[in-house]
């Protein structure tokens, strides 16, 4: 397999943590606690193999509606990944970043994230993307208010407004487009993830639960992606009319 068939950007929802949690008789909670594991295979597994961006899913802006010890737990579970594995990915040379509302995250978490991203910001191995409060649309409306401002204040012509220059306005705008979305448990939607940047991404979509996912499932996505025929709308390599 040639080093060009590896996506340069993977994308997961990491879905699944509750239903694994209950299969066993557990608390959703103890799903999410599970959780852990599976993200120290996809970052091994995605450093092995040169992937440049690995964004995991871990909290949505739907996902306050759930029960607020559910979200507080989450939320805690946040800070102690972050103290728990932060010397860990700073020796593996991870860059640690986050995309969404983190504004409206709780301060303790927040402080953490930051304190991490700060340390790891020198670091050149893989990029570690968290979304947290990430929404598909909020992250779009973002980018539409400060096109606004930037319009109303005459730094930009409205004939400005381009699809690279909304780009540019995403929460990390050097982030390549994600080349491979995975999303775990069998559920076969984007739950507004990545809405944006996913308009050319191949999509897989493996029936395990994330606390069981593991790099033998990562192998088994890389496969079923380098077979993937990508032709962003024009024709495929070799053919013509
Ligand atoms: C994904 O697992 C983790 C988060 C959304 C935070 P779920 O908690 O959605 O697990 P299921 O879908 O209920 O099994
Ligand atoms: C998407 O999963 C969000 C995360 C994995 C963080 P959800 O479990 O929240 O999505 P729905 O509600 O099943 O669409
Ligand atoms: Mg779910």
């Amino acid at each position: 397999m040639s080093s060009d068939r590896i996506p340069r950007h993977i994308a997961i929802v990491m879905d699944g943590n509750g239903r694994w949690a209950r299969k066993k008789g557990l608390r959703r909670i103890d799903g999410h606690r599970a959780a852990e594991k599976s993200i120290h295979e996809a970052v091994e597994w995605c450093g092995e193999k040169g992937v440049q961006f690995l964004t995991l899913f871990a909290f949505s802006t739907e996902n306050w509606k759930r029960p607020r010890t559910e979200v507080s737990f989450i939320m805690s579970l946040l800070s102690s990944f972050i103290r728990r594995n932060i010397d860990d990915l700073d020796r593996r040379s991870v860059k640690l970043r986050a995309i969404g509302r983190l504004e409206a995250l709780p301060p303790g978490p927040r402080a953490d994230l930051d304190a991490a991203i700060e340390r790891t910001s020198r670091n050149t191995g893989l990029n570690l993307v968290l979304a947290l409060n990430y929404g598909g649309r909020a992250e779009i409306v973002d980018a539409a208010r400060r096109i606004a401002v930037e319009v109303l204040e005459g730094r930009l012509a409205p004939d400005g407004i381009t699809e690279e220059s909304f780009s540019s306005r995403m929460y990390l705008p050097e982030m390549p487009p994600p080349d491979l979305v995975i999303r775990t448990s069998g559920e076969q939607r984007i739950s507004n993830f990545l809405l944006w940047e996913s308009a050319y991404s191949e999509f897989v979509f493996p029936e395990v639960l994330w606390p069981d996912f593991s790099k033998t499932h990562l192998d088994e996505a890389l496969a079923v992606y380098s077979a993937r025929d990508r032709r962003f709308g024009g024709l495929a390599d070799g053919e013509d009319s």
